[in-house]
């Protein structure tokens, strides 16, 4: 496995004092910032445009900004997503009705193509995509919100994952998103992530950067 990703997820960040935040978390080695956008259609919530990408890409502009589409018909926004500063576009097999055009699109583009899948997808259904991708996101809990229990069937899930990934010598990074924290992490780890993702765990502590470093003390 390359070196543990920790992507700190700004949902749960003071976002009054978004810059110091990223900045604490980048310090701490942190080198990908995760943006999750919500349009209220797909997840009952809504959160971020592109102009918050452009505010962490501004914030951190060493880092891979990685960007979260939870939106519906993502192909609308690809491009403001891109020009806004995104070095990964991630959408959701579920809200994708042409996966592998919009996978051709965000190259395209110019940036790296993620696909991900709620908690009760199959993996099976990117049989096809595999080797088209660059990133894999296992979702561990359903998208929405921060702060939700851990779905346990998430370390099975990723372990087949990585299997899967191996099997057709991807290079795709695999990520997890959802409920993770040093527990949880070091499963993921062992199962085969790459990349955790961690909001409410991270930023709800008064010293964002010492969850950075311990979440990267499982690599
Ligand atoms: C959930 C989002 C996550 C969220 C994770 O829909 O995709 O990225 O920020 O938050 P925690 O780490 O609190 O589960
Ligand atoms: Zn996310």
């Amino acid at each position: 496995m390359s070196e543990l990703i920790v992507a700190p997820s700004i949902l749960s960040a003071d976002l009054l004092k978004l810059h110091e935040q990223v900045r604490e978390v980048v310090d701490a080695g942190a080198k990908w910032i995760h943006v999750d956008v919500m349009d209220g259609h797909f997840v009952p919530n809504i959160t971020f445009g592109p102009k918050m990408v452009e505010a962490v890409r501004k914030a951190a502009p060493q880092c891979t900004v990685d960007v979260h589409l939870m939106i519906s018909d993502p192909d609308r926004y690809l491009r403001d997503f891109k020009n806004a500063g995104a070095d990964i576009l991630t959408v959701h097999q579920e809200a994708a009705v042409h996966l592998y055009r919009t996978i051709q699109r965000i190259h395209d583009l110019g940036a790296k193509a993620g696909v991900t899948l709620n908690p009760a997808t199959p993996l099976e259904l990117l049989n096809h995509v595999l080797g088209e991708i660059d990133l894999l996101l296992v979702m561990t809990v359903e998208p929405g919100f921060g702060g939700q229990p851990f779905i346990p069937f998430g370390v099975t899930k990723v372990a087949k994952a990585r299997r899967l990934l191996d099997s057709v010598a991807s290079e795709a990074y695999l990520e997890v998103d959802g409920g993770v924290d040093e527990h949880t992490g070091e499963k993921l780890v062992r199962a085969g992530a790459d990349v955790l993702v961690a909001g409410s765990w991270v930023f709800g502590h008064p010293k964002p950067g010492e969850r950075v470093r311990k979440l990267l003390e499982l690599g």
